[in-house]
């Protein structure tokens, strides 16, 4: 798989097989971590892989899953098999927007090439995931969770109509997206 065709097929997944990730999967994910684009250089983020069952099954009520899908359930054997937390080493710098979402590309990204699905979260009780994961938030600030796992339903996109909102057809997600005539021009906005 060439990197446009990741970009394009990857989908947020939201459930997963019940088969673990394998930890050399998991340690081959992380090797590309040093590698994402930040804002002068600074490369401000820590990367927390989480893939202890128990760990992870206490995460798992700390996430917000598919707020556009109230209702939206998974089986405990549906859960994520691990998860790579983002955090924002406070000693390096105070503003980690840029960063985060350029490593978070990275690292769906990779996990895509290598088999793996995943989801990125933001919606997270942190006053719950501080104290589980041994993080000091006067030190780091928590600012994405990735779930991770082998994915249990599909996903598909379409060109968006009047909505943003996702939502599911049987099992699987179906995204709306943009179109491109709608996002992109050549040289002038206006085209003038
Ligand atoms: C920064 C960021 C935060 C997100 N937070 C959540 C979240 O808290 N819960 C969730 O279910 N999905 C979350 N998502 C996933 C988005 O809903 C998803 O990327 C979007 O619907 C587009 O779907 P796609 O990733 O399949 O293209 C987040 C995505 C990003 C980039």
């Amino acid at each position: 798989m060439n990197v446009n065709e990741a970009i394009i097929r990857r989908r947020s997944v939201r459930q997963y097989q019940d088969r673990p990730v394998e930890p050399q999967l998991l340690q081959k994910l992380l090797e590309v971590m040093p590698y994402y684009m930040s804002p002068a250089n600074l490369q401000p983020l820590k990367f927390l892989a989480v893939s202890d069952p128990e760990v992870c099954r206490r995460v798992f009520p700390a996430l917000k899953w598919a707020a556009y899908l109230p209702g939206y359930t998974i089986t405990r054997e549906q859960e994520p098999q691990a998860y790579i937390v983002i955090l924002g080493d406070k000693s390096v710098c105070k503003e980690f927007q840029f960063a985060a979402g350029s490593a978070t590309t990275a690292l769906s990204l990779a996990a895509y090439e290598l088999g793996l699905d995943s989801c990125c979260l933001a919606s997270a009780d942190r006053n719950a995931l501080y104290p589980l994961l041994g993080i000091d938030p006067e030190e780091m600030e928590l600012l994405y969770v990735i779930s991770l796992g082998y994915g249990a339903h599909g996903g598909r996109t379409v060109p968006m109509e009047d909505s943003c909102r996702y939502y599911l057809e049987g099992q699987d997600f179906v995204v709306p997206k943009r179109r491109l005539e709608d996002i992109v021009r050549f040289d002038r906005w206006d085209n003038g």
